[in-house]
């Protein structure tokens, strides 16, 4: 049957599709065993980042952190921060389980849900450092423009988000994706540290899966780096 035009309107664009990945014996394994302790479950509600993290110290959030490799790479060298990774896709949560166990790590937790409504409905106004969103999905063709991540509204909600002089950095190998994240942040009031229309051109961030297979299909990397004053 048809959906009425009404009811489908109401349905969110979302950033993402659920891709039926199957999980490895060791991502079930890390899901079966340590999700209770390193995953957060959505609540439409503010949460208490006390009560996350065993440590107090500033918040990084990565947004759509993949198979989480280079989350970890950063939570590893930075003990002193904290990091939130927000990620739908489960055997890559599966997968940064495993590894902030091998690695025991305490400074990393994980939310599986979409990271607008995380942002919206559990993350206070002003409290996060530093928010990272490293080649969020380009969707590629005019018709999927809309499932962009980064537009307008979604700016704007990570402004409010940030701490004064907390930073948003995102990355992407798609060059008409980095021309319109760059148009709307230049639009927004956020301020580019790099200069205006500039992107960052030495990056301080690990490779990640996604930039790899970038390169390996030849592809550029475009870095923003813009900042709340
Ligand atoms: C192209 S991949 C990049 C993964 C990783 N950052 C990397 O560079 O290897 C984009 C990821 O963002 C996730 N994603 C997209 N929209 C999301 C959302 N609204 N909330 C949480 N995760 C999202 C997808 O599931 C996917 O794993």
């Amino acid at each position: 049957m048809s959906e009425s035009p009404e009811t489908s309107s109401r349905r969110p664009v979302r950033s993402f599709v659920i891709r039926a990945g199957r999980l490895t014996d060791s991502q079930r394994k890390a899901i079966e065993q340590h999700w209770q302790d390193f995953v957060v479950d959505y609540q439409p509600q503010l949460l208490d980042l006390s009560a996350v993290f065993p440590k107090p110290g500033p918040l990084t959030v990565e947004i759509g952190f993949g198979m989480g490799d280079s989350l970890l790479e950063m939570a590893i060298a930075n003990p002193d921060r904290n990091y939130l990774g927000i990620e739908v896709h489960k055997p890559g949560v599966g997968k940064l389980l495993h590894g902030i166990v091998a690695n025991d790590v305490s400074n990393v937790r994980i939310i599986c849900h979409d990271a607008v409504e995380v942002l919206t409905h559990c993350l206070a106004t002003e409290s996060i450092d530093r928010l990272l969103l490293l080649f969020p999905d380009p969707w590629h063709k005019k018709k999927h423009h809309k499932r962009r991540i980064v537009q307008p509204a979604f700016i704007e909600l990570v402004r409010s988000r940030l701490q004064t002089k907390g930073t948003f950095h995102l990355a992407t190998d798609w060059q008409p994706y980095a021309e319109h994240m760059l148009e709307m942040l230049e639009d927004s009031a956020l301020t580019n540290t790099q200069g205006k229309g500039s992107y960052w051109l030495e990056p301080e961030r690990p490779e990640t899966k996604f930039q790899r297979r970038g390169q390996r299909l030849g592809h550029g990397v475009w870095d923003l780096l813009y900042q709340k004053s």
